[in-house]
């Protein structure tokens, strides 16, 4: 009866982003501060209120579903709502079902994944320096994302590595990080800083501009651009000296909000229809407020007519408040 979902920029919804947990068991230092505090448990929803939600969406004609957090894989069964948001593979009605993770729970979690119809994952990496590793995620070991990589690739799950480029952590090690992810087949996608939540430091000090670094790269690789593939807010070129892809995601140096096709759901069922913006929808109520899914689908189509037209971040030495006061482990980025 409820037909797809589109914008007031007639921009088509078909991708939603579902952060099924806020928690986390790193503590990076450009997203969280060593001391955050998480949500209280009894205001999660349910896993089975989660694959309600999820699937009300596929049936509104959401084509992708990637489950990111805080870090997914520490959410307690999570591979259960998996299993069962597969169906909608199984049914064509869903193309791809996918996580965004830290990697340190994949050595565990990669041949389930793979069984439930998982194709690709994207596992954030800074750094493979180990020391540098403990600097940048205070609380994780890098010696398991490495076999959590080694895991996903044996279970013939295709990995793109996210990699947060900042100025004076791992400017340095780009180049290598290049050569590591295309001699073992990973795609690699460099990411700008975006001003989510306070953290300890200061964001400006660390921003690099892409632009910039596609520019140093240039002066020893051949980079070819590739028309976009995923949908997503990432520029891809081809490497040519390595045969491999590499991604910007330059949210401040170049705006992608025209061409957005996704909204946020957290683990509290509040719907954000940017990343850079507060507004934001509550489906838990509709959600609880009957067996029935109409009421539901009426807060979804009021959620999406706001959608905004796009983020408003800048870096700014002037501006020290963060554009968006909540942390990127709300809305899983
Ligand atoms: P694929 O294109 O499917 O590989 O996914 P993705 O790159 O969109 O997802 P991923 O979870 O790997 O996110 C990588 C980075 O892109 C994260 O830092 C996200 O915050 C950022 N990102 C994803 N979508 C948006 C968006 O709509 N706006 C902005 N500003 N950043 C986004
Ligand atoms: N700016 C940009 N990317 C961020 N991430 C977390 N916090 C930020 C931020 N403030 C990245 C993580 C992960 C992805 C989901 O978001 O490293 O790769
Ligand atoms: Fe955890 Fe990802 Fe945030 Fe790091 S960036 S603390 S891995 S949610």
């Amino acid at each position: 009866n409820r037909g797809p979902l589109v914008d007031p920029f007639a921009r088509a919804i078909t991708y939603l982003r579902v952060s099924v947990t806020d928690r986390c068991d790193f503590r990076c230092v450009y997203c969280m501060s060593e001391n955050m505090t998480f949500l209280p448990k009894r205001d999660l929803l349910t896993l089975e209120e989660l694959d309600r939600l999820c699937s009300a969406f596929v049936a509104r004609g959401v084509r992708k579903l990637r489950l990111t957090g805080g870090e997914p894989l520490v959410r307690r069964n999570l591979m259960d709502l998996i299993r069962s948001l597969s169906r909608h593979l199984d049914a064509g009605t869903l193309e791809e079902l996918t996580l965004t993770t830290n990697g340190s729970q994949l050595a565990r979690f990669a041949d389930d994944l793979r069984q439930a119809g998982v194709r690709r994952l994207n596992v954030s990496l800074d750094t493979l320096d180990p020391d540098r590793f403990k600097a940048i995620t205070r609380w994780g070991d890098f010696s398991k994302v490495m076999d959590g990589l080694r895991a996903a690739e044996e279970a013939g799950i295709h990995v793109k590595i996210n990699m947060v480029a900042l100025r004076d952590v791992n400017a340095d090690e780009i180049e290598t990080m290049l050569a590591f992810c295309h001699e073992r087949g990973h795609d690699l996608t460099l990411i700008e800083t975006m001003p989510l939540g306070d953290i300890e430091g200061d964001r400006t000090d660390q921003f690099l501009p892409l632009s910039e670094v596609r520019r140093r790269l240039e002066t020893r690789y051949t980079l070819d651009d590739l028309p976009d593939r995923t949908g997503g807010p990432a520029r891809y070129v081809r490497v040519r000296e390595t045969g491999g892809r590499l991604g910007f995601i330059t949210p401040l140096t170049h705006n992608f909000c025209e061409s957005c096709n996704r909204v946020r759901l957290t683990c509290t069922g509040t719907l954000y229809m940017c990343l850079g913006q507060e507004d934001a929808a509550d489906l838990r109520a509709p959600l609880r407020a009957s067996e029935g899914d109409e009421a539901l689908h009426a807060a979804i189509d009021e959620a999406i007519a706001r959608k905004p037209k796009g983020h408003d971040f800048i870096i700014d030495r002037d501006r020290q408040a963060p554009a968006v006061s909540r942390h990127m482990s709300v809305t899983g980025g």
